[in-house]
């Protein structure tokens, strides 16, 4: 009879294992295209999505929508829906057109009238650990996100983010740090995204506050 019922209860996910580690593969959504990417098996992208040239860490996770070029994103990193990263860069000064047939082989038209490249028009864009990115945001291509830092929905992100820093606003301006700098300090030597998994479940209820899982985790680093 209790076997039963623990069967029954652990169907409607009330009487789980402790084990939050289920996946062997990314969850990918339908029309998402990935091309030449590296991707953790423990994430998830959402429908619609364009990811090329990239890498996702674990635990990151795209909402649908999302176009990534050319970039390396960290561990638990939230990206919203709409989110571009990357996306390609055209010469805004000393060429007449700014039309690709004129620098690029690679015939975005259809057609081109370079025989070579004369222009560079992808960057690489570096995104931290625990980087929380907000529905529509733009992130340019040549940009450095640090662990942490929260962009703002609708920011455009012109230049380097500082770790912990939240920016919003186009161009996204810095609106204030998550924390204070000693934690912010003790989080970017602590790097707690490079713990093992069972360390983190061990230990996530402290994840709850900064103060608790700084001093519980002094002196561990
Ligand atoms: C950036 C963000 C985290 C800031 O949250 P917060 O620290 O609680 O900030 P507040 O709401 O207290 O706002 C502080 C100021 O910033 C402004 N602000 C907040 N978010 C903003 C944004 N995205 N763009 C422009 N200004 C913004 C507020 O208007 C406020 O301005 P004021 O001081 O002149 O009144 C949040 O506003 C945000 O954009 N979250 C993303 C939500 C999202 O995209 N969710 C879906 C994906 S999971």
């Amino acid at each position: 009879m209790f076997r039963r019922l623990k069967k029954y209860l652990r169907r409607f996910s009330l009487f789980k294992s402790q084990t939050v580690i289920t996946e062997s593969k990314p969850r990918i959504g339908i029309n998402t295209e990935i091309h030449d990417c590296d991707i953790s098996p423990l994430t998830s992208v959402g429908k619609n999505c364009y990811l090329y040239k990239t890498s996702l860490g674990a635990f990151t996770y795209l909402s649908q929508n999302v176009n990534i070029m050319n970039s390396a994103i960290g561990k638990f990193c939230s990206i919203g829906q709409g989110v571009c990263i990357s996306t390609g860069m055209h010469p805004s000064s000393t060429f007449v057109s700014t039309h690709p047939a004129f620098f690029s082989l690679h015939k975005q038209s259809g057609a081109t009238f370079a025989k070579e490249s004369h222009f560079r028009e992808m960057g690489h864009t570096t995104i931290g650990n625990d980087v929380w990115i907000g529905t529509n945001a733009i992130i340019m291509d040549d940009l450095t996100i640090g662990d942490g830092a929260i962009i703002g929905a609708g920011a455009i992100v012109t230049k380097d983010v500082l770790p912990y820093s939240i920016v919003v606003g186009n161009p996204a301006k810095h609106l204030r740090f998550r924390f204070e700098k000693d934690e912010i300090d003790f989080l970017l030597a602590f790097k707690w995204w490079t713990k093992d998994l069972a360390w983190i479940e061990e230990n996530y209820i402290q994840f709850h506050d900064i103060k608790s899982f700084m001093k519980n985790n002094s002196g561990n680093h």
